[in-house]
Order: C-alpha cells, then sequence, then structure tokens
C-alpha cells in the first residue's frame, strides 16, 4: 500500500515514541492519517471570513444551517448542534465529557495517560475501527469461545482475521485465564491480538476481582517476554455488575499503565450503559504504559483518519442530544433507577434457579453475574429443537447459539420471568428422552 508523506510522518513518531505500538498497527493501521491538508484545512483556514464558499454543506441567507422546518420543530435542540456535521473526532464536550466519566467511573485511571475517546458509530463501528488499524488478514485474534456472533462478520469477514478461541470457563465455573495464557503463548513471540468483553455476551460473566489480577499477570508475563499486545477491550455492558467480588471497573484500568509492550484500546459507548442502542454513538480511548500526550494524539488522529475512511462522522444528533443529557442534573439518578430495574431481574432470575430443583434435570445455568443475558446449558435436548418448541407451542424467543440457549433477562418483565424459565423447562422436558 502505497503511504502518504502524512502518515509517513505519524509513523515515524510513532517509531520514536513506542516501538511496540508501531509494530502493532496493521498496514492499513500504518497507512491512514487524518488529513491536515487539502479540504479539510482550506476549509479551516476560510473559517470567519465573510464569504466562506468552502463547506459541503448549504446555509440559509443568514449564515445558519439549512434544514427543513419539519425536521427541526421536532427537535429540542439548538439547530447548529444536530444539522451540520459533526468533526470525525467527535463533538469536542462530548469527548472531554465521557473521558471524565471514564476517570470518575474508574478509580485507578490517570488523566495524562489515557487519550481523548474519539467518537465512533457506536461500538460495532469501533470494533471494525480496530480491526482496521491492528489487524492484517490472517492475523489471530484471542478470545473466548463465548462470544458475541458479530464479532465474525466484523473481525473475519470486514477484516479477514481469524479468531483463536480458549474455553470460556475453566473446569471450576471460573474464568478460563490457563486458557488464555496458553493462547499467548502459542506461536513465534511477536504482536498478538486479545479481546476481552465484560461483562459478556452472551453469558453475562465478569470475571471476579482475582481472576481479574490474574489476566494481568498473564498479560503482563507475556509482554514482559518481549510479545506486543493490543487488547480489545469490548465494555459495551459497562458498568452492570450486580454482585459483591466481581470486577466492577473496565479491565482498561489494570492495562492502560501495565506495559510498554501492551496497548489498552477501550471500546465503549452509552449503546447498553445509557440505554439508547440507536443513536449509534461508541468510543475509542487508548492507554500504554510510559505513552504520552504526542502517543495518544497520534492515535487518536489515526482513529478519525478511520472514522473519516468509514463513516464520515458519527450523528451530531445523537451526540448533542447524549451531552444535554449528561449536563442534565437528573441524568444520574435515573441512570440508577435503570440499573436497579435490570439488578431486581437478575435477583430474580438466581432466585428461580436456586428454588427449582426440577430444572436441574434438564437445565444448568453457565456463571453469570452482570450484564444483560444468561445461558443455560440443556442437559437432554438440543438447544435449537428447544428453541422451536418454545416459539411454537409457548409463544416464547430465546437464543439458540454454540449448543447452549441465551436468555435476554433486560428484555423480559420481572412479573414474566417466572413463566419463561418454567417455559423453557417445560419444553425441554418435552424433547427429553
Ligand atoms: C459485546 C457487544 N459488543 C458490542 C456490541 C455493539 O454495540 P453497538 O450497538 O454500540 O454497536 C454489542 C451489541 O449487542 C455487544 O453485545
Amino acid at each position: 500500500m502505497k503511504i502518504n508523506a502524512q502518515a509517513e510522518e505519524l509513523n515515524g513518531r510513532i517509531k520514536k515514541l513506542n516501538r511496540s505500538v508501531a509494530e502493532l498497527l496493521s498496514e492499513k493501521g500504518r497507512a491512514i492519517y487524518f488529513p491536515k491538508k487539502g479540504i479539510l484545512s482550506q476549509s479551516a483556514d476560510a473559517k470567519g471570513k465573510e464569504i466562506n464558499a468552502t463547506i459541503g454543506m448549504a446555509l440559509e441567507e443568514d449564515g445558519s444551517s439549512m434544514c427543513l422546518k419539519n425536521l427541526s420543530g421536532r427537535i429540542n435542540i439548538n439547530k447548529d448542534k444536530v444539522f451540520p456535521y459533526a468533526p470525525s473526532y467527535g463533538r469536542p464536550g462530548l469527548r472531554a465529557a465521557w473521558k471524565k466519566k471514564i476517570i470518575e467511573k474508574n478509580s485507578l485511571l490517570k488523566e495524562a495517560v489515557i487519550s481523548l475517546p474519539v467518537v465512533t458509530g457506536a461500538l460495532t463501528h469501533g470494533l471494525n475501527i480496530c480491526g482496521y488499524l491492528f489487524g492484517n488478514p490472517g492475523d489471530k485474534i484471542i478470545m473466548p469461545d463465548l462470544f458475541w456472533g458479530n464479532y465474525r462478520l466484523i473481525f473475519c469477514n470486514a477484516n479477514e482475521l481469524e479468531l483463536n478461541l480458549f474455553k470460556t470457563f475453566d473446569d471450576n465455573g471460573g474464568f478460563n485465564v490457563n486458557g488464555l495464557k496458553e493462547k499467548l503463548a502459542e506461536g513465534p513471540e511477536g504482536k498478538k491480538i486479545v479481546l476481552l468483553n465484560f461483562p459478556n455476551n452472551p453469558t453475562g460473566y465478569t470475571p471476579t476481582v482475582d481472576e481479574v489480577k490474574m489476566i494481568r499477570e498473564a498479560l503482563l508475563k507475556s509482554a514482559e517476554e518481549g510479545n506486543k499486545i493490543v487488547v480489545i477491550i469490548d465494555d459495551a455492558y459497562f458498568g452492570l455488575v450486580y454482585e459483591e467480588g466481581i470486577y466492577a471497573r473496565s479491565i482498561f484500568t489494570e492495562l492502560f499503565n501495565l506495559h510498554s509492550n501492551i496497548l489498552a484500546v477501550k471500546v465503549d459507548g452509552p449503546t447498553k450503559e445509557d440505554y439508547i442502542w440507536g443513536f449509534r454513538v461508541g468510543f475509542i480511548t487508548y492507554g500504554i504504559k510510559d505513552g504520552n500526550e504526542e502517543l495518544c494524539k497520534i492515535l487518536e488522529d489515526k482513529t478519525a483518519g478511520a472514522v473519516r475512511a468509514t463513516i464520515s462522522n458519527a450523528s451530531n444528533l445523537s451526540q448533542s442530544l447524549l451531552l444535554a443529557a449528561f449536563e442534565d442534573d437528573e441524568y444520574d439518578s435515573e441512570k440508577a433507577s435503570k440499573h436497579e430495574i435490570l439488578r431486581s431481574r437478575y435477583i430474580h432470575v438466581k432466585k428461580i434457579l436456586k428454588e427449582k430443583e426440577d430444572y436441574k434435570n434438564h437445565f444448568e445455568p453457565l456463571p453469570f453475574n452482570s450484564g444483560y443475558f444468561m445461558c443455560i446449558k440443556l442437559k437432554k435436548a438440543g438447544p435449537e429443537e428447544v428453541r422451536q418448541v418454545l416459539l411454537k407451542k409457548y409463544s416464547t424467543g430465546v437464543i439458540a447459539i454454540n449448543g447452549i440457549i441465551r436468555v435476554a433477562f433486560s428484555a423480559t418483565p420481572d412479573d414474566k420471568l417466572d413463566k419463561l424459565f418454567d417455559n423453557i423447562y417445560q419444553a425441554a422436558k418435552s424433547l427429553a428422552p
């Protein structure tokens, strides 16, 4: 791939600042840059001039954003925060507010050594950008074998990576840290790509505080042995932890400053945390030991270049609405009340499974303690057969994947939870030999 001089300049600076980061970038990651010349810089030069005929938007005669009343009349936000393009990096106020929130929610983080989040078209797009920046075709991405199905499309189809899976749980029902260690030790010393997603989709599992320590140690040891590791942290369900002793911060907190061979990439957003699935706003934030502001800024530039190359910029309306919500006094308490609804459903599910001894003849839950979901492993029937019976006879929908059934308690009203599990039980029993 021919590399533009602006990208060369960024790459040269990355190499001087941290060789490992330079080695972790993919071919496309090396080639990308945020254009400082051309249309964008010429538009910036014209800002504030009497006549500015540079921008690719339409303005009214008075210079405000052109828009249809039919649309602006429905939105209770200043139209200049809605109708124009947002910057490819994201709205500056939102980026700053999200960074502040990340630091507040993850007490060990140090402001100076993490980047300013770059706004993406929600987490799916953020994960795609990770594939773009760090994955060459054929590279392997290490992750547990119970994962969000869309990773296949994102990493394998869109970015030509290969999944390198280890068993999610060990024989004691804990996170399989040894599986991760084995995968890190596989193959020659060099670049490794790891993806961690807690709370996990589909299992609803977040490692305990001790398990997180062991994951941290495993990554540290591998980095000390000379491997260069990019850890993609999918924090889609961040904050939805319901038990004591479960790691409640993002694992990014353990990794952002761990070793100069470990680049921690936090992919997060308000999609699940703030219950705005359709807004399509997410963030990518970087952290690496001894990383300074300059390195962070270069990674932000490359990320914004990849945003510009793929979606140009994320929805201005969604970003402005979100920022307005963050600035509202009732935001925190409202969010806490929704968290409580999910937590009480979680507790209800645990109670049902504890009390209904008969269920154990037909299924067992996989370990779960957080998030939107829980999974069950059937003992005497196939998941797809059970799913079909549930649909046809019990008017109940669940997901059958990877030999298990995934139940979204996030989407099931509390007063339907007993019935939901009873239906699964009846369906499984009816299919048992
Ligand atoms: C683990 C995980 N990551 C990422 C996403 C995608 O989130 P978004 O809707 O923000 O693209 C999902 C959505 O289901 C998910 O379960």
